[in-house]
């Protein structure tokens, strides 16, 4: 299965080498982290949620549209804002990527790999996209999109991204039912 079909999403991204890029990106990810696609759909988006039943793709998708959404509202209260939609998009789906390598699969279930329990998906992310060529801001966006961002300025496109990822996660903790 391609990436296109596990995250539709990657099709509105206009600049096609940015598509090309942000798929090279997951084959890479599954490639390092022996992960097949099905994986992706049995990978819980966060370990921080005990039994979540959702997945890393449904949480990158949602994390997707919700972004998309922010920026078509602050685009349209404030007609000065300036979002680089493929920028915005390519980000929300490459934000986790790092988890292919954060977590494994054992026996007792998902757990952290010894990546994992070294470096946080944010860094191994970003090692990634930047090993595959991405823009900068792209790399940034994978970075700082968690707490490890807070220590940077972020730009406008990973502080939607990093809105976006907490309003799909901090919601889903507080019932504990994901
Ligand atoms: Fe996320």
């Amino acid at each position: 299965m391609e990436c296109i079909k596990i995250f539709p999403e990657i099709e509105l991204i206009e600049d096609k080498g940015l598509r090309d890029k942000v798929q090279k990106v997951w084959k890479k990810a599954m490639e390092v982290g022996g992960w097949k696609n099905d994986d992706l759909f049995r990978m819980p988006f966060t370990l921080l949620i005990p039994q979540t039943r959702v997945s890393l793709v449904e949480h990158t998708r949602a994390v997707a549209k919700c972004a998309l959404k922010i920026a078509e509202v602050l685009q349209y209260a404030y007609k000065d804002m300036r979002i680089k939609k493929d920028y915005l998009i390519a980000g929300a789906l490459l934000h986790d990527v790092g988890k292919l390598l954060e977590y494994k699969d054992s026996r007792n279930g998902f757990k952290k790999s010894v990546h994992g329990n070294l470096l946080r998906h944010p860094v191994l992310g970003a090692n990634l996209a930047s090993a595959c060529n991405l823009p900068a801001e792209i790399v940034h966006i994978i970075y700082t999109h968690s707490k490890e961002g807070d220590l940077y300025r972020r730009t406008v496109e990973s502080i939607i991204i990093h809105h976006s990822d907490f309003v799909n996660f901090e919601p889903l903790k507080i019932q504990n039912n994901g």
